[in-house]
């Protein structure tokens, strides 16, 4: 079942997700090298908890810290640490979720760390590209693959992969709510849009050839690409409005 969202609810959907927006504007001057992922998870802890709002990712299904930072070869899932110092050259995507009055705000980006090759700073702008070319194909009435087929004809011409074990969900009071929204082409997503639905789009991106992953054994969270390749994200939360989308986690 997909909740259809009413006024109301699509009021609180708008400020939660308007607060995850102005929590990456917050921290993005302190995403530089030398700075722990610990710090910044603590920075949003603190304006998460100044604006009234709980972090979601604390404690859901155990994970452990209040944002996802995922370096590199991370896919997501990455875990604060004090041990992980940002450096020169690298690519890190910082993921908030905050519960704003019961609703959630959900959205990431992936930040570059100095000076960074030219080949991965296009990867990065691509990955962001094929965030947005997924969201344009969101219009009422048209089905959910739509999102994964733009997605998969654009990055297909670059020779990257798109992660598939992990998608874009429903979102509101819960965390994630139905559908999975694919962003590779599925006939699993054939589903309508229709307006006053709310979901993510959030392709994972591996720059080399292989769509797989990985789960660490021994923290249980952090996702890696399987061939070590580089991995990069963008998210957003939108709404289907009456002739297209409403991005609810963009200032
Ligand atoms: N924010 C992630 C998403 O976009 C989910 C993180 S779940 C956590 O769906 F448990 F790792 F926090
Ligand atoms: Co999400
Ligand atoms: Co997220």
């Amino acid at each position: 079942m997909i909740i259809i969202k009413n006024a109301a609810d699509i009021e609180k959907m708008r400020k939660a997700g308007r607060l995850a927006a102005q929590l990456l504007n917050h921290i993005e001057p302190y995403v530089k090298e030398g700075v722990t992922t610990l710090c910044l998870n603590d920075l949003c802890v603190v304006f998460t908890r100044m604006h009234g709002a709980i972090s979601a990712p604390l404690n859901y299904g155990g994970f452990p810290k209040s944002i996802c930072t995922s370096i590199n070869n991370v896919v997501c899932h990455g875990i604060p640490s004090v041990k992980d110092i940002l450096k020169n050259g690298d690519i890190v995507n910082i993921d908030v979720t905050v519960i704003l009055d019961g609703f959630h705000g959900d959205t990431s980006r992936t930040f570059i760390i100095g000076e960074v090759d030219g080949k991965i700073r296009d990867f990065v702008r691509r990955t962001e590209s094929a965030m947005y070319m997924g969201i344009e194909a969101v219009k009422p009435g048209k089905y959910f693959y739509e999102i994964g087929k733009m997605i998969e004809k654009y990055i297909g011409k670059f020779g990257y992969s798109i992660v598939r074990d992990y998608t874009g969900h429903g979102i509101g009071q819960k965390f994630h709510e139905n559908p999975q929204v694919f962003h590779h082409f599925t006939r699993e997503n054939k589903i309508r849009l229709r307006k006053g639905m709310i979901f993510t789009v959030e392709p994972m991106i591996n720059m080399g050839s292989s769509y797989r992953v990985k789960t660490s054994r021994s923290d249980g969270w952090t996702v890696t690409t399987a061939d070590g390749s580089l991995s990069a994200q963008f998210e957003h939360t939108i709404l289907v409005t009456d002739d297209g989308v409403e991005i609810l986690t963009k200032i």
